[in-house]
């Protein structure tokens, strides 16, 4: 039987998947080395502040003084065999193409510490056979280690998301054989309460972008929805509530100005390329792309006809730019697109986000009473829109969940 006693942990990337893992770890006794080539992120890090809303900066600085947890900008040389996890951006480049630049890196730095026997875990987002036909050749090409065992666990985490965590989320886990997947079993089992093991490592990656997708392809065919809801000047919040009373065979999802994020707007085109180096066709994936990546341009003429179809000198506010509520990423947010092209078309734009303090060459700004029309896109619970309701403000209602503002859905 083999040895499943790990002491150290090894983290690269400390972004929002990262950084909640290095922190379940430590706090499950395990010596953890949190990674990241940003210094100015470590730096952070080392006094306690992260953008994660998973993280606070007691447990962050209370982990470091019991030097359970150590941040580095370079990856640390350990003596004896660790569990290394990778958790660093897997994004598409500008042909929408999958851009492993980092990960290639991240195994890289690996190769260079590697002791026998160690474990490595992915659990970047890639496409299906990333780890089998990636991961372990790179790292093999680098590296004389001998017995490294491969497995992963793709990250399921929803940051700021308060019911489903990384604990009660259920793990899935895969190693490239049984030994490898014990290890990461064992590993999971210490801060994870649900581990769900695969029979190989491409039904887990491939498990991962499908979650994505099907989020991905439903969100698509609600904004379509929405766009024939307005030809018959009918709610589509009204006609997927109705819907939503079937108990059975029905998921309601709602409309919104595009999707953003790191995952939603990219995961699927992973799936595609998976596809497409097996010569199978992703055409719903694919339209699906089309739809949601066009409502900015959508959304953006709904407000020019609701103002009356010039929107030249027309001061316009958005409430929230980040891509959902209550986190500070604006990575993808389709709210930066809808700005632009409001800019374009001629309107002043300004907008209010307690996350944000700059974007571009603007600053947040407190809610006005004085313009001509109010966005309702990312509400986030820090803004509150009572001086809209108050100065009787024109507002839109754009956001994607069902909590009324006291103005109508728009879309
Ligand atoms: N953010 C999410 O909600 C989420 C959820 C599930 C899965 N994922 C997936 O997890 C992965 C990481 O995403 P994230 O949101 O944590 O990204 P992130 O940008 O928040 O963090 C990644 C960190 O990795 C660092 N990094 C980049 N290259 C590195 C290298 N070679 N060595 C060490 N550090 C490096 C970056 O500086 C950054 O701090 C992606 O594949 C993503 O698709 C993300």
């Amino acid at each position: 039987m083999f040895n499943k006693t790990f002491n150290n942990v090894i983290v690269v990337g400390q972004g929002y998947v990262g950084l909640p893992i290095s922190v379940n770890a430590a706090e499950s006794g395990f010596k953890v080395f949190g990674f990241d080539i940003s210094k100015e992120k470590i730096d952070q890090l080392k006094m306690g502040n992260s953008d994660s809303p998973e993280v606070g900066q007691k447990d962050l600085l209370r982990l470091q003084k019991k030097g359970r947890l150590e941040f580095t900008n370079s990856i640390p040389s350990v003596t004896e065999k660790s569990i290394f996890i990778i958790a660093v951006p897997t994004p598409l480049d500008s042909n929408r193409k999958p851009d492993l630049t980092m990960l290639i890196s991240a195994c890289e730095a690996i190769s260079t510490v590697l002791v026998d026997d160690s474990l490595i875990i992915n659990e970047s987002t890639s496409f299906i056979g990333t780890l089998r036909n990636l991961i372990k050749p790179t790292i093999e090409n680098s590296s004389s280690a001998k017995n490294i065992k491969y497995a992963v666990a793709p990250e399921r985490i929803d940051p700021g998301n308060s019911k489903w965590g990384i604990q009660n989320t259920p793990r899935i886990v895969s190693g490239l054989d049984y030994e490898a997947t014990e290890l990461a079993k064992n590993f999971y089992s210490k801060f994870c309460n649900v581990i769900q093991t695969t029979s190989k490592p491409e039904v887990s990656e491939a498990a991962k972008l499908f979650e994505n997708t099907f989020r991905h392809v439903n969100i698509a065919l609600v904004n379509e929805l929405s766009n024939i809801a307005q030809a018959f000047n009918i709610s589509t919040h009204e006609i997927i509530q109705a819907a939503a009373t079937k108990p059975f065979g029905f998921m309601p999802f709602f409309p919104g100005i595009g999707v953003g994020g790191h995952c939603i707007p990219v995961d699927p085109s992973y799936l595609v390329h998976s596809a497409e180096s097996v010569g199978c066709k992703a055409k719903f994936i694919e339209i699906a792309n089309e739809t949601n990546s066009r409502m900015p341009e959508v959304v953006a003429a709904r407000i020019q006809k609701f103002l009356g179809g010039d929107l030249r000198g027309k001061r316009i506010q958005l409430a929230g730019i980040t891509y959902k509520p209550n986190i500070a990423d604006l990575r993808e947010s389709p709210a930066l697109e809808l700005m632009a092209i409001l800019k374009d078309l001629g309107a002043y734009i300004s907008w209010c986000d307690p996350y944000v303090v700059r974007y571009g060459d603007q600053r947040s700004t407190e809610l006005d009473k004085s313009i001509d029309l109010g966005l309702i896109v990312t509400p986030h619970n820090k803004i509150n829109f009572s001086i809209w309701k108050i100065s009787g403000t024109k507002v839109l209602d754009l956001s994607t969940n069902t909590k009324n503002y006291g103005w109508p859905k728009s879309l």
